[in-house]
C-alpha cells in the first residue's frame, strides 16, 4: 500500500525521491523516510506523518548522494512509529531497504538472525528482511563487485513467504539499486543517465516517459548508466520498455482545493474518454479491441461473473443490473476477497471479469488467480495501464480516465459504470436487442457527458445543502434496482472521507431494520425515479417524514412530490436507465466531498484508508 521511490544518477537524490514521495502519499501515509548512502554509514530521515514532516527534518540530514530510497508507510506490523518507518537499515550497518507487503514467516527469520547476532530496532517485519539480506550479503563475500548485492537479495527471498516489492541499497557500491516483487508492483523508469524504481508510474513520470513493469518473481539491479532483468530462480531476462502516455500535468491538482475535487469535475471528459472509439461503424453496438474473445466465443457464455472491493464492487452491481436486464444473461457479483476462499460451485460456462481501477488490490487479483487456477477465463476492467491485474488476464477493457489520485474514487467509479453499460449492450445486441434499440442506447451513453456536465452545474446548491447537513452523525442512503447500488456507493463515499455513519439500503429494505435509526437527527437520502418504482419510492419517504426525518430528495426532473416531503430536492436530468447511474452518482459525490471540506477533513488523504490495497 505505501510508496516506493528509488533514484541513481547525476541529479542530488532526495529532492527527486522527496517530489516522488509526495506524488505517491496517496498510495499510503502514517510515515515517510528517505536513506542515502554516506561513506562508511547511510543518511537516513524517517518521519511519522506526511511527507512535509519528513521534508522539515531531511532538510537538517545532509542528504547529498546521488542514489538513494524513500518510502510512504502504510503500517502493517508495529505501531506507526518514527523507528518503524522505513527505510530500514540492517543492525551491521551494511545495507538499506524499503519494503511494501507483509513478510509472512518474518517471525522465524527474525528468531533465525537473533541467533546470529544481529539486532533490531523495530517491530517491523520489514527489518528481518534487511537483516537477512545483510546476513547473506556478509556470506557473499566472496562474490565479485557487481552481483553480490544480486545474489545476496536473490537468496534472501528464496527464504521468504508473503508479499514485497522492495529496493534495496548496500554501502559497497553506492550507486547502485536492486529491487524485487512479488505482490506489489514496482515499475523501473529508463532515463538518461540515470535510472529510477517506483511502486506507482506517477513518481517516474517528471523523469521519463520509459517504463519497464516489473514482473512477480523478478529482480532487477539498476545504476545511473544500466539495468538487468533476473528472476529469482533463473539468470538474467530481457526487458520490455513501455512508454508512459500521461504527462506530470494529468497528475497535478491544478486550481481546484482537492484531487477529488478535480476528479468530480474532470467526469464529463472522463467518460468521453472511456467511450472514445468504442462504438460500431452503424452506430448500434459497443466495441472492445481487448478482450482477445471472438463474437462467437462471447455469445457461448452462459454466466457472467464479477469480482472486486469496494468502489469497484459498486460499479459491478449497476453491471450485474444492465447485463441481466438488457442481455438477460445471468451475472453474479463477488466481493474478490470472499471469492476467493468461498470456493463456490461455478457454472462451467462461466466468464470471468474483475474490476480494479489500480489493477493491483491484492483482494481481486487473488480472486483472479483463484479463477485462473480453476481453468476459467478471466478478464479484467482496469484503470491503470500495465498493472498486474491487467497483465495476468486473458483480456479486458481499459478506463482511460488518466491517473486518479484522490483516494475516494470517483471518475474512475462512473467510467466503470459507463463500460459496464457497454457491455450489456455489446452482450444485448449479440442476442435479442435490436438495432433501433442499440442505436438508442447508443445515443444515450454518447450523451451522458453533457448530462454530467449539467448535474455538475448545481455544485453550489449541493453546496448549501452539505452545510445544512455537515453535523450530523448519521445517514441513510436508500435507491432500487440499479440506484441500489448508487446508494451504497453514497454511503461509502460519506463513511471514507467525512467519517460520518452512513448506510445505504434498496429503499424498500429500510422497514426491515434501519428505520429505527431515523429519527430527526438521521437523515435520509432518497433516489427517485419516474416509472412503477415511484410510488413505492415515495412510500418510503412518508414512512421517513412519519418519523421525524429530513429528506434529501435526488429526483429525476419532471416528478411531482407530495408538498413538503423532501426537506431539500436535488433534480437531475431524466435519462436511459443505462445512464441514470452515471448521473445519480454526482450529487452523492459533491454531497460527500462538500460534507468532509465542511468537517474539516482531509478529503485526498482520509484517515486509515490507502489509495490502492496491496495487503490481504
Ligand atoms: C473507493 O473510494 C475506495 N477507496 C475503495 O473502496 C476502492 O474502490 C477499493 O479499494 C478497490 O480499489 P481498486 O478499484 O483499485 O481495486
Ligand atoms: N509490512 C511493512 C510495515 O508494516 C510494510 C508496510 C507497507 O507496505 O507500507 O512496515
Amino acid at each position: 500500500m505505501c510508496g516506493i521511490v528509488g533514484y541513481t544518477g547525476k541529479q542530488k537524490a532526495a529532492p527527486l525521491i522527496l517530489e516522488g514521495l509526495k506524488r505517491l502519499e496517496y498510495r499510503g501515509y502514517d510515515s515517510a523516510g528517505v536513506a542515502v548512502p554516506a561513506g562508511d554509514h547511510f543518511n537516513v530521515a524517517k518521519k511519522t506523518g506526511r511527507v512535509a514532516n519528513l521534508e522539515t527534518i531531511a532538510a537538517r540530514h545532509k542528504l547529498l548522494g546521488h542514489c538513494g530510497i524513500g518510502h510512504t508507510r502504510w503500517a502493517t506490523h508495529g505501531g506507526v512509529t518514527d523507528a518503524n518507518a522505513h527505510p530500514h537499515v540492517s543492525s551491521d550497518g551494511k545495507i538499506a531497504l524499503i519494503h511494501n507487503g507483509v513478510i509472512e514467516n518474518f517471525t522465524s527469520v527474525k528468531k533465525f538472525l537473533l541467533e546470529k547476532g544481529f539486532t533490531f530496532q523495530s517491530e517491523t517485519d520489514t527489518e528481518a528482511l534487511c537483516n537477512l539480506v545483510a546476513y547473506h550479503y556478509a556470506k557473499e563475500a566472496m562474490v565479485e563487485g557487481d552481483s553480490r548485492l544480486l545474489e545476496s537479495v536473490r537468496k534472501t527471498l528464496r527464504h521468504i513467504e508473503g508479499t514485497y516489492g522492495i529496493v534495496v541499497l548496500s554501502l559497497d557500491m553506492p550507486d547502485e539499486l536492486v529491487c524485487a516483487r512479488k505482490g506489489s508492483p514496482l515499475i523501473l523508469g529508463i532515463g538518461d543517465g540515470e535510472n529510477l524504481v517506483a511502486s506507482d508510474v506517477s513518481a517516474l513520470v517528471s523523469r521519463t516517459q520509459n517504463v519497464v513493469y516489473l514482473k512477480d518473481g523478478e529482480l532487477a539491479r539498476l545504476t545511473p548508466d544500466s539495468f538487468s532483468l533476473s528472476t529469482i530462480n533463473e539468470g538474467e531476462i530481457e526487458a520490455v520498455i513501455d512508454t508512459v502516455t500521461w504527462s506530470i500535468t494529468d497528475a497535478e491538482m491544478g486550481a481546484y482545493a482537492h484531487f477529488m475535487e478535480k476528479e468530480i469535475f474532470e467526469q464529463p471528459l472522463a467518460l468521453e474518454n472511456t467511450m472514445r472509439g468504442r462504438f460500431s461503424e452503424d452506430g448500434s453496438t459497443a466495441l472492445f479491441g481487448g478482450l482477445n474473445l471472438s463474437a462467437a466465443e462471447f455469445r457461448q457464455i452462459d454466466r457472467f461473473m464479477f469480482c472486486a472491493c469496494g468502489t469497484a464492487w459498486h460499479a459491478c452491481l449497476v453491471t450485474e443490473h444492465l447485463i441481466e436486464r438488457f442481455a438477460r444473461v445471468p451475472v453474479e457479483v463477488d466481493y474478490a476477497s470472499e471469492f476467493r476462499y468461498r470456493n463456490a460451485p461455478l457454472h462451467p460456462n462461466t466468464l470471468f471479469f474483475f474490476m480494479s481501477q489500480s489493477g493491483e488490490t491484492i483482494d481481486t487479483l487473488a480472486a483472479l488467480r483463484e479463477a485462473k487456477r480453476k481453468g476459467f477465463r478471466v478478464l479484467a476492467v482496469n484503470n491503470v495501464v500495465g498493472s498486474t491485474i491487467a497483465r495476468e488476464t486473458d483480456g479486458g477493457i481499459y478506463q482511460h480516465v488518466g491517473p486518479e489520485i484522490g483516494v475516494a474514487s470517483t471518475k474512475a467509479f462512473t467510467s466503470q459504470l459507463l463500460i459496464g453499460a457497454m457491455m450489456a449492450l455489446y452482450i444485448g445486441r449479440m442476442r435479442d436487442m435490436s438495432f433501433s434499440d442499440g442505436a438508442a442506447y447508443v445515443a444515450a451513453l454518447k450523451g451522458a457527458p453533457d448530462l454530467v456536465r449539467t448535474v455538475l452545474q448545481q455544485a453550489p446548491h449541493i453546496r448549501k445543502i452539505a452545510e445544512r447537513f455537515s453535523t450530523y452523525t448519521d445517514m441513510l442512503f436508500l435507491g432500487r434496482l440499479s440506484l441500489f447500488p448508487i446508494a451504497l456507493e453514497g454511503a461509502l463515499k460519506l463513511k471514507e472521507i467525512s467519517y460520518l455513519h452512513a448506510e445505504g439500503y434498496p429503499a424498500a429494505e429500510m422497514k426491515h431494520g434501519p428505520i429505527a435509526l431515523i429519527s430527526e437527527r438521521c437523515p435520509s437520502v432518497f433516489f427517485v425515479t419516474k416509472g412503477e418504482m415511484f410510488p413505492k419510492v415515495v412510500s418510503s419517504m412518508q414512512e421517513v417524514k412519519a418519523r421525524k426525518g429530513l429528506i434529501i430528495a435526488i429526483c429525476t426532473e419532471g416528478l411531482e412530490l407530495p408538498d413538503g416531503l423532501a426537506d431539500e430536492l436535488i433534480v437531475i436530468p431524466d435519462c436511459h436507465e443505462a445512464v441514470l447511474p452515471i448521473v445519480a452518482t454526482i450529487p452523492v459525490q459533491l454531497l460527500s466531498y462538500y460534507i468532509a471540506v465542511n468537517r474539516g477533513c482531509d478529503v485526498d488523504k482520509p484517515r486509515n484508508l490507502a489509495k490502492s490495497v496491496t495487503v490481504e
